[in-house]
């Protein structure tokens, strides 16, 4: 395993992170609590150190069941992030959002389910489109001061509000988010338009969730085998199949499994990028982590950005015209040197 700077800051983390969205039985699916463990071990045993929970997964299970390994093990070896902002009680109208007056009960009550007095990363869950960005910063910074946390971080938020509240972050001396994690993989390359781009530009280290399209990239449902997704869900149409065919055919041409060419995909991008794995048997993990040591020639990349590409809609397709090209750069376009 290596280790990888998360964003801008000097945390070391493994080059994968470990999703334990999975860890518990409730709603039908996921991992045991004896499962767990062995997951987590097994992930640690390979060098993985970086750990993603939120308070809601499971229902508070997830973040208990990380809690109950952490008591008997080495609590600071782990990089561990969880989340706040879902609902984990209907008590009052506070108790989710990303407002501060939940951010700081949220983050009480995963320090007791986690057995710990500090959170690694916390970021915030999904985007209210309520809070003010800087209430969130400012509620983020305290809790870095108060050494509850260490690092802020984000999910699920439009590009712009995340630049606005690095910018501030950066005025107001507070510390900066600086990891985002969002959907991405084969079958959801739409972060591509505004989010992977606002990330590259703050430096800071994208967490892709579902690389596998929640398994369907490991190609297991063209196998007739079955998992969590509902086959009227969108990852299992025919487009998604057309792109996991190529995946399992190049998979086939590497003789490695078809999962391993999603991850490591989402690996080669040209951006700082931790995929999440999420797995809920011990074989999966076994798995997922074999995808270290693979490299996707440029053939392979360009078949499998081929049959997955997605327009970049307006603005990035209007960039890219010729006629706009040629009003922006006087004809020097192709001599100018491009931020990659
Ligand atoms: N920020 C957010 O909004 C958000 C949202 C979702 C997830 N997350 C985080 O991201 C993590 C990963 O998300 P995800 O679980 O959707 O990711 P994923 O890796 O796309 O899907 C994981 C699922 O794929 C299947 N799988 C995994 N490895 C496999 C293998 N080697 N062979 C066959 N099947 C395999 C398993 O399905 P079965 O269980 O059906 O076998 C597993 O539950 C979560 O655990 C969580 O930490 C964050």
């Amino acid at each position: 395993m290596k280790y990888k700077l998360l964003g801008r800051s000097g945390l070391k983390v493994s080059e994968f992170c470990l999703g334990t969205m999975g860890f518990g039985t409730e709603g039908g699916w996921g991992a045991d609590a004896a499962t767990s463990f062995d997951i987590i071990d097994a992930f640690a045993n390979a060098g993985g150190n970086f750990i993603d929970t939120a308070n809601v997964y499971k229902l508070g299970t997830s973040e208990k069941i990380i809690g109950d390994y952490l008591s008997n093990h080495d609590r600071d070896y782990f990089a561990l992030a969880t989340k706040y902002t879902l609902k984990d009680n209907i008590t009052n109208p506070n108790a989710s959002g990303n407002n501060r007056k939940n951010m700081m009960r949220s983050v009480e009550e995963s320090l007791k389910r986690l057995k710990t007095d500090f959170i690694d990363v916390l970021y915030l869950h999904i985007w209210d489109n309520i809070t003010p960005i800087d209430e969130v910063l400012r509620g983020m910074d305290d809790l870095i001061k108060q050494g509850k946390i260490n690092y802020a971080a984000i999910s699920d938020t439009p590009a712009w509000v995340v630049a606005k509240g690095n910018t501030l972050a950066e005025l107001m001396g507070w510390s900066q988010f600086i990891a985002l994690q969002v959907e991405y993989s084969l079958l959801q390359r739409t972060p591509e338009r505004e989010l992977i781009p606002m990330a590259k530009h703050f430096g800071m280290t994208v967490t892709p969730w579902a690389p596998l399209a929640g398994g369907a990239l490991t190609g297991k449902y063209l196998r007739g085998e079955k998992g969590r997704i509902k086959p009227e869900s969108n990852r299992l149409n025919e487009h998604s199949e057309k792109i996991t065919k190529v995946v399992i055919a190049i998979a086939d041409e590497l003789g490695i499994s078809p999962g391993n060419v999603a991850l490591q995909w989402t690996r080669q991008q040209g951006f700082s990028c931790i995929p999440i794995i999420g797995a809920t048997k011990f074989d999966q993990l076994h798995d997922n982590l074999k995808a270290m040591d693979v490299t996707l020639n440029d053939d392979q990349l360009k078949r499998l950005d081929e049959v997955s590409a997605i327009s970049l809609g307006f603005p990035g397709d209007f960039f890219k015209e010729d006629a706009v090209r040629a009003n922006s750069f006087g004809g020097f376009y192709d001599r100018v040197e491009k931020r990659s």
